[in-house]
């Protein structure tokens, strides 16, 4: 059976990421979402809200599923028996980051590969630090975020007033 991770912080899910894991689950018999920290940003969502957020956008992706781990990427691969980790690409700008944790990773545990996938055109320039920005001045999130989070996104940007 083939399996993918695709790890990330998801805070929260944007359109980009769900076109990512929708393509995904199409190539992969099961596609694990791996909702992991990176430690140089602080998330407004808790894990867990993440974790709910994106379980909502893929209700109707029955081979996808949602896991966390507080730890490094590779350890959660070894831990899952899952070779494979699929990142997302949006622009040229993306590579030197993702080239780095590739080789980092691929140091870490040869065994595991990752895999990049290009993101569509039309979902190039969002990513989940510009979707909050937008949130926060009160702008249109439709088409940005799915439809099924927008409110979600709303109330937790009020709350942090
Ligand atoms: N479409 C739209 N946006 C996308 C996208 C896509 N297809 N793919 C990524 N993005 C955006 C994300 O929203 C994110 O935006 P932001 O920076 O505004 O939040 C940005 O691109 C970076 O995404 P990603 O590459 O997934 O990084 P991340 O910070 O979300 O996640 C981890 C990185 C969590 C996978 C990484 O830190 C990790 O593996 N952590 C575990 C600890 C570890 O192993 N560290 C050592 C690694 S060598």
């Amino acid at each position: 059976m083939s399996v993918a991770i695709y790890p990330g912080s998801f805070d929260p899910i944007t359109n980009g990421h769900l076109d990512i894991i929708t393509r995904l689950s199409k190539i992969y018999d099961e596609v694990i979402v791996a909702v992991l920290n990176n430690s140089a940003k602080s998330p407004l969502f808790t894990t867990d809200e993440r974790i709910e957020l994106i379980e909502k956008c893929v209700k109707g992706l029955d081979n996808v599923h949602t896991e966390t781990f507080d730890g490094l990427l590779v350890d959660f691969a070894r831990l899952k028996n899952v070779t494979t980790i699929v990142k997302g690409l949006r622009a040229i700008s993306d590579f030197e980051y993702e080239f780095q944790m590739a080789l980092l990773n691929k140091k870490l545990s040869p065994d595991i590969e990752t895999l990049f996938m290009i993101s569509s055109e039309n979902h190039m320039y969002i990513s989940s630090s510009i979707v909050k920005e937008i949130a926060k001045f009160g702008g249109a999130l439709t088409g940005l975020v799915p439809d099924e989070i927008v409110n979600d996104l709303k109330l937790k940007i009020e709350k942090r007033g």
